[in-house]
């Protein structure tokens, strides 16, 4: 079973536009057991029972205008030692930018209540939504990196690897090199570009968090490539179930050791993370930062496509 404090948007909606508000409505009504009734017109509070997130409802004439959802990151709070946040819903149903605008900052007004609680709290919309850009730096939310998310389809033809590269499914007895690997491999992810968070805590994020890959369920497989000198890359492959949807992939993590970048040891990693997907998921999904020019090489190449493009912002409390 997946954990539920592992770092992951569990509410990954802006990279699946397709399903974004359907998807909306059918999780929070699963969630909470329904919308209250929608004679209002202004947002309000809501607390659902048993759940740790704060839900701002915005009701129209018409129905349901708009929602936001506040959650902690439990994960993120444990690793960095105070309270993340994460609005992982910031959404209203309006057509025209004016009314958009008007709804999202109502909604981050009524749910400012509850920012005291966090130290840190982040948000990520699509890069097309000004409205919600502009209501969050309105409420004092700070751009912080912009994200590219590209797609593949997993087609039947296995894809060839490199006769030199040998890339297989994880053993335990690897563990230690890839998290210390992993701990080493990052620097363009939007914990390192964030200069109030520690660059110690950020190396080791990305140790912690392979490792929650590797043993904790976060993804279903980790690949890794080895010679005889030790491991060289490593990819982690989930399985996505979106409600009402066809299964998706999602590479969750990619790295390869900076002394072997620049032989195709990425690429290959790909091609053999598209060869697992073969079968179980139509396309495969994968976010990157719009900096990081190798990652998004290494995708292109593999044939993945630019779908959608979103932007962090965060505030610190
Ligand atoms: C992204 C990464 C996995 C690529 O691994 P790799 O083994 O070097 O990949 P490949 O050798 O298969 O291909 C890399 C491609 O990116 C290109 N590249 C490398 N650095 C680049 C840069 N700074 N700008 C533009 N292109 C770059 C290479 O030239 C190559 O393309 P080419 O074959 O057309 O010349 C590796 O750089 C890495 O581990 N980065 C840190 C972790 C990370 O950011 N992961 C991705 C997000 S999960």
């Amino acid at each position: 079973m997946r954990a539920r404090h592992l770092p992951h948007n569990g509410y990954d909606l802006s990279s699946a536009p397709r399903w974004r508000l359907p998807e909306i409505r059918l999780r929070l009504l699963h969630h909470f057991g329904g919308f209250p009734p929608a004679e209002q017109t202004t947002a309000h509070l809501i607390q659902p029972k048993g759940s740790q997130s704060q839900v701002v409802v915005a009701d129209g004439r018409s129905g349901l205008a708009g929602v936001a959802l506040l959650r902690e990151r439990l994960w993120d709070s444990h690793h960095f030692g105070f309270r993340v946040g994460s609005l992982d819903i910031l959404e209203s149903f309006a057509k025209s930018y004016r009314k958009d605008r008007e709804i999202k900052s109502l909604l981050l007004q009524h749910m400012k209540v509850r920012f005291g609680h966090f130290r840190y709290i982040t948000c990520r919309v699509l890069a097309k939504d000004l409205a919600g850009a502009n209501a969050l730096e309105e409420a004092s939310f700070e751009y912080l990196a912009g994200m590219t998310t590209l797609a593949a389809e997993c087609s039947r033809a296995h894809a060839e690897l490199p006769a030199q590269i040998d890339i297989q499914p994880f053993r335990r007895g690897q563990l230690k090199d890839l998290v210390s690997m992993a701990s080493k491999s990052f620097t363009e992810d939007r914990f390192h570009r964030d200069p109030g968070l520690p660059k110690s805590k950020s190396d080791r994020l990305h140790g912690e968090w392979i490792k929650n890959c590797c043993v904790n369920g976060l993804a279903d497989v980790v690949l890794v490539c080895h010679s005889n000198g030790g491991l060289l890359g490593f990819i982690a492959c989930r399985l996505e179930h979106p409600v009402n949807q066809p299964k998706a992939g999602e590479i969750v993590l990619l790295g390869v050791s900076p002394a072997a970048r620049g032989k195709g040891i990425g690429g290959a990693l790909v091609r053999g993370a598209l060869n697992w997907f073969r079968g179980k998921a139509a396309t495969v999904l994968v976010r990157t930062e719009v900096t990081n020019y190798a990652s998004l090489r290494t995708y292109q190449k593999e044939n993945f496509r630019v779908v959608s493009s979103s932007n962090y912002f965060r505030r610190w409390i």
